[in-house]
């Protein structure tokens, strides 16, 4: 293989994994600590910028990333970019280690070398983790709050920002002019918790919980959460005459009415006090109200900016260090199996509690057997503690040096802890097969209920557990019959919160027939295949007749979703024959068809939703594939219109697809569809197509 070809492989082995981490990163259930998430990130720039990748085909510059439908999306002036990093894992050209203070020393080095100077003023600011916001002032007043986006484009948030009440909606002394403002919306961490309390379901971290907010159609309430929003640099300005250095143009904001972190930022001539500076401050993070997970050391002479210019990806003027992720030693007490709502075991660590992060932890997941193999963790064992995402705790390493005589390795169990029932392995995991299982029962309403899946208001994990333990709940089924006074009867519940979850019982059963198999926990349906399988299938009944079908082997059944040919596409997008083995035999168990007959007995709806489908004669039953940029659709949006007007989305075009839709820089896709003969159309044919 060509060294570019192997460069390539690589970058596109990279790509996959960061999709799937960043998905499971947005789930909530991060698998690795933020820092190997990093590591990944760093790599696939490295080789991106070593291939001249451009920005529409890089994973950290998608077009439409960050893009919430309904807002209405706007080009940025000057583009939002990221920030170059120092990286823990950067060789010099023997391969040897970099530390920061070479790399720093390099950085700046270069710079004294482009400005033809031999001083490099610098300032240090915190690196706040939030979400960045772009404010654009007209005779000095809020006109307009954008989004990051994809940092070319970002959605409109003017209305949600106003309501926050903290962004100045009129900068002091200032009634000409216009600049646009960046900064970052953050959630202090004290009016985080007071807010999450209120909730059932609590938001995860202050970031994602800002980000969502900030998102929110209906601003109304906004103002009570608390949100606040740090300004740290002017991107352009026109009829004004500003400070021409950073440190005095956050005085400038502070002297406007702007909240800015002037007293945290440190101004120097020298890149090891900048340096020391940073790492100092990591000491300082705990006696903060608010997130930061870096530092931003920027060249504090604005006239210079222009001189140094930009890569697509960031600009030359600054660079963020990165504090490492605390990592902190306890001892591995016991190790205990939890059972989840698809039957999986996972092997729990319970520790000698130890603060890390902001709280005490005590249990910590250790994900499955095999990995607890490959780690070589015993019960008795030293391990250092660090948290994914700065939420969930993981057991990262064992230190072999602390260990004694006496610890103990950890055989998985051949039957399940809680129901006693035989365990099956399937790859790496194993599963308790037993759907009574009671840890499982308890799982699987917890997740029923759930914000992704049914989403019922008022239904948190704890009164799940009530329900299972005092009002007899088994099946989701068994949650719609229940009265106002049992509900009322409960722990913490008054006759409000009572009325609260019935309600919100009565508005769930109209979520619909993808809802609700996400909402069963059936093995390999997730979000999207429910979806999927709901625009399909469109009701319940006809659901359970074809997988009646499939499990008695009929051929045909078998073939129209899961061809044989592995060259051939079934009728749904990314369903192999393996998981349509589990899919089908799963939805044909007598347990599963109880749970649907029951469910549509006490009327929650077993239909696709009609939003969901509206099926358009031309489009309905073929497949589209997509490539190359559209001129007013993002790709995410094509998808979505194509599938609710019934057809299907690929990935790469074979002689089965029957319409490649070509935007900007089509690549090989289009070569492709042209030798195969397949139809290729535009943006506006597509639109035609669907009637629109
Ligand atoms: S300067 C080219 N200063 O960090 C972007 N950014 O990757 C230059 N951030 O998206 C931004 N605190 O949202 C700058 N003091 C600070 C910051 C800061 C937080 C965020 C910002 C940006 C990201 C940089």
């Amino acid at each position: 293989m060509s060294e570019r070809a192997e460069t390539s492989a690589e970058l596109k082995k990279l790509a996959e994994q960061i999709r799937y981490h960043e998905a499971a990163y947005r789930a909530g259930q991060p698998e690795i600590p933020d820092s190997a998430f990093d590591e990944l990130l760093e790599r696939y720039q490295e080789l991106a910028d070593q291939l001249g990748l451009d920005l529409s085909e890089r994973l950290d510059a998608q077009p439409g990333q960050d893009h919430t439908a309904g807002f209405e999306t706007v080009e940025h002036r000057v583009p939002m970019l990221s920030l170059e990093k120092l990286s823990p894992n950067r060789r010099d050209s023997n391969g040897e280690p970099m530390p920061f203070s070479e790399q720093l020393g390099a950085w700046y080095r270069r710079r004294q070398k482009e400005l033809e100077v031999d001083v490099v003023p610098l300032i240090v600011e915190p690196k706040v983790d939030g979400i960045s916001v772009s404010l654009f002032y007209v005779d000095g007043s809020l006109a307009r709050a954008v989004t990051r986006g994809d940092g070319r484009r970002g959605d409109v948030i003017t209305q949600q920002v106003q309501q926050l009440g903290t962004v100045p909606r009129k900068l002091e002394d200032l009634d000409a002019g216009s600049l646009e403002i960046r900064g970052e919306l953050y959630w202090p961490l004290s009016a985080f918790e007071r807010f999450n309390a209120t909730l059932d379901k609590p938001l995860i971290n202050p970031r994602n919980g800002c980000a969502g907010m900030m998102k929110r159609k209906d601003p109304a309430g906004l103002e009570h959460t608390g949100i606040r929003a740090f300004l740290y640099q002017v991107a352009w300005d026109e009829g004004l005459s500003l400070p021409s250095t950073q440190a005095e143009v956050l005085a400038w904001l502070a002297d406007r009415g702007g909240e800015v972190y002037l007293d945290e930022v440190y101004t120097t001539d020298s890149e090891e006090d900048a340096l020391r500076y940073c790492e100092e401050y990591d000491a300082r993070r705990a006696s903060l109200d608010f997130d930061i997970d870096g530092m931003v050391i920027k060249i504090d002479d604005l006239e210079l900016y222009s001189r140094l210019g930009a890569t697509g990806h960031h600009p030359h003027w600054g660079i963020a260090y990165k504090f490492p992720p605390e990592r902190k030693p306890t001892k591995l007490l016991d190790i205990q199996v939890s059972v989840g709502k698809s039957g999986k075991l996972t092997p729990v660590a319970i520790l000698e509690p130890v603060f890390v992060s902001g709280t005490t932890v005590s249990r910590a997941s250790l994900h499955n057997f095999v990995e607890l193999e490959r780690k070589d963790v015993r019960v008795g064992d030293t391990v250092l503690i660090e948290k994914a995402g700065e939420i969930i705790p993981q057991v990262v390493e064992v230190d072999k040096s602390k260990r004694r005589g006496g610890a103990k390795r950890f055989v998985p169990p051949a039957s399940c802890p809680i129901c006693g029932t035989d365990v099956v392995s399937e790859e790496i995991f194993v599963y308790c097969p037993n759907p009574a299982c009671p840890d499982q029962i308890r799982e699987r309403l917890r997740h029923f209920a759930s914000r992704g899946a049914m989403d019922i208001d008022g239904m948190g994990e704890a009164l799940v557990d009530q329900l299972v333990d005092k009002l007899g709940v088994r099946s989701p089924d068994d949650l719609f019959p229940l009265e106002v006074d049992a509900l009322a009867s409960l722990d913490r519940m008054g006759t409000k919160s009572a009325e609260r979850v019935k309600a919100g019982l009565e508005e769930a059963k109209g979520r619909g027939l993808a809802r609700v198999l996400n909402g069963l926990a059936i093995r390999h349906v997730g979000e999207t295949m429910a979806e999927d399988l709901a625009a399909y299938f469109k009701t319940g009944d006809a659901l359970l007749e074809f997988a009646a079908r499939y499990a008695a082997e009929e051929e045909e059944a078998i073939e129209t979703v899961a061809p044989a040919k592995s060259t051939e596409r079934g009728a749904i997008e990314g369903l192999a024959r393996k998981s349509a083995d589990s899919i089908f035999h799963e939805l044909d168990s007598p347990a599963v068809r109880r749970v649907f007959e029951g469910l549509a007995e006490v009327g929650v709806s077993l239909s696709a939703q009609s939003a969901d489908v509206r099926e358009v004669a031309d489009v309905a039953g073929k497949t589209f594939v997509l490539t190359g940029s559209l001129p007013t659709l993002k790709r995410t949006e094509a998808t979505k219109l194509i599938k609710a007007a019934g057809g299907k989305v690929s990935g790469s075009v074979s002689k089965k697809t029957d319409f490649v839709v070509a935007g900007d820089e089509a690549g090989s896709k289009l070569t492709k569809a042209e030798a195969l003969g397949v139809t290729v159309i535009d943006e506006a044919a597509l639109l035609e197509l669907l009637g629109l």
